[in-house]
């Protein structure tokens, strides 16, 4: 996983939690080699989910709700990187549409290391998404995060609906966006 991930979990964990906290999930963890990580660097995922997985405990909370309100806070700086791309939509599930037919495409053009999930998507109404999430990392939760966080940024409110999920034991992750 690309280190920009990193750097927002700790920047997420420091902001919401305090900078013990983030120094105590790094002291607890075995596979982190530093408090510190490098935006364009590759890391381990097993790093991400280790990193996690102790801050869920230590913050007393599963690790689906870590990851929700991680990807909402997030957002704003995936899309600070995409500034260029922001103007292009003005409601989230075009922007979401951009995300994986533009946005995702070029993280992946200008970085060949980078591997993005992909993000399938069925407009069944004007106030309805399909959205089917495949990843081998299966960070669902940090999709659902960011879609909030991508709500937000374009005013709207949604509702979320994990339909089925791999973390259930089904063979995909479904999300039902639907706009209020
Ligand atoms: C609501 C909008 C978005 C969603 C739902 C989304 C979804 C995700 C998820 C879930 C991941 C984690 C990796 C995985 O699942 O395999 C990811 C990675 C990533 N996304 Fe997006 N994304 C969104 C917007 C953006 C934007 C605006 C950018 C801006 C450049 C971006 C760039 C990236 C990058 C750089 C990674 C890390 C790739 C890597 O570690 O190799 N995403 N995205």
């Amino acid at each position: 996983m690309k280190g920009v991930i990193f750097c927002g979990y700790r920047d997420y964990v420091e902001q919401a939690h305090g900078i013990v906290t983030w120094l105590e999930i790094i002291d607890r963890s075995e596979l982190a080699e530093s408090s510190s990580f490098i935006a364009t660097d590759l890391y381990d995922d097993k790093i991400l989910v280790e990193l996690l997985t102790i801050g869920a405990e230590l913050l007393d909370t599963e690790l689906s709700e870590l990851l929700r309100s991680f990807g909402v806070f997030l957002f704003p700086t995936l899309a600070g990187a995409a500034s260029h791309h922001m103007d292009a939509c003005d409601n989230v599930f075009d922007f979401l549409d951009h995300v994986e037919n533009v946005i995702h495409i070029e993280v992946k053009k200008s970085d060949p290391t980078a591997y993005t999930p992909s993000l399938i998507l069925d407009k069944v109404d004007d106030q309805t998404l399909l959205l089917k999430y495949t990843s081998h990392r299966q960070v669902c939760f940090l999709a659902e995060g960011l879609i909030y966080g991508a709500a937000n940024h374009f005013n709207e409110d949604v509702a979320l609906e994990h339909v089925s999920c791999t973390h259930r034991g089904d063979k995909n992750c479904l999300l039902k966006v639907t706009t209020k």
